[in-house]
């Protein structure tokens, strides 16, 4: 066992690191926490952006009734994020992604902190707030902070509006993403589940879908959630402190 004074490492999860060539890292807004992103649920907060709560100004609703709204929103939430920056877990997931031949990173989060910290190939669950998706055609197209188009924007190849490429609530996942996912969690020798609560489905599944595969489940979330009794391990506390123990 291998303890840091705070968290414990088990031998057996050494060894599995050491000689596992497929795995999967599901992470949540927990592991964007110490970059300074605020979680959903972990503070206890109910974020309200001018009078509306959160879940709805981020609605399907929402974009029907009042799409400019909807962007005056995550054009705030996006030059907020330009600011920070990724913290150590981000840094060594990036670095897992060169140490496995089949290493995949899904993830929750919609704040493009693993792209920025080198990660390629990131299933996003939740789309990404740096993309922007035509209603229309659904054409994609980048993002930036200080973004001056209209809102909303509207898409040059058929003219109807554009909207952030991000799930909302109300809606499916993107077409594929989950499906992708599913069938990485299927094979992987090793799944860490980081920084979520893991009550969101079907993000949660994909654990499960590990597990049941014959997979080593670890944990790492300084709190308890549903999926910690079914987890080999569970390692309590904060991700950008324990991620980097790995590969030292
Ligand atoms: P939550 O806010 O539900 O959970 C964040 C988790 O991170 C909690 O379990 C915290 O204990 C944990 N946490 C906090 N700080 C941490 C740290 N430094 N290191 C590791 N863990 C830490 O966020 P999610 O599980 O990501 O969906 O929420 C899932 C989905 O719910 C989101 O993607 C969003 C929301 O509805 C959509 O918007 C579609």
């Amino acid at each position: 066992m291998q303890t840091s004074g705070v968290f414990e490492i088990s031998k057996e999860l050494r060894e599995r690191f050491a000689l596992s060539s497929s795995v999967l890292v599901l992470t949540g807004a927990g592991v964007s926490a110490e970059s300074g992103v605020p979680t959903f649920r972990g503070g206890g907060q109910t974020a309200i952006w001018k009078g509306m709560p959160f879940d709805v100004i981020s609605s399907a609703r929402m974009v029907e009734r009042d799409l400019p709204a909807v962007w005056e929103w995550f054009d705030y939430r996006r030059n907020l994020l330009e600011k920070l920056s990724p913290n150590p877990a981000h840094d060594a997931m990036a670095r897992w992604q060169a140490r496995f031949s089949d290493f995949t990173l899904v993830t929750q989060n919609i704040d493009g902190l693993h792209q920025r910290a080198g990660s390629r190939d990131v299933l996003e669950l939740h789309g990404s707030i740096w993309r922007a998706r035509c209603n229309g055609c659904g054409s994609l197209t980048e993002l930036h902070s200080q973004d001056n188009d209209e809102r909303p924007p509207v898409c040059f190849e058929c003219g109807n509006s554009k909207r952030p490429d991000v799930v909302l609530f109300g809606e499916m996942l993107p077409a594929g993403v989950f499906e992708r996912a599913v069938e990485r969690a299927t094979r992987c020798e090793l799944c860490f589940v980081v920084g979520t609560s893991a009550i969101v489905y079907p993000a949660a599944a994909l654990p499960e879908i590990a597990r049941s595969s014959g997979a080593y489940l670890v944990e790492v979330n300084p709190e308890r959630t549903p999926l910690s009794s079914i987890c080999d391990e569970v390692i309590q506390g904060k991700a950008g402190e324990i991620l980097p123990f790995f590969d030292q």
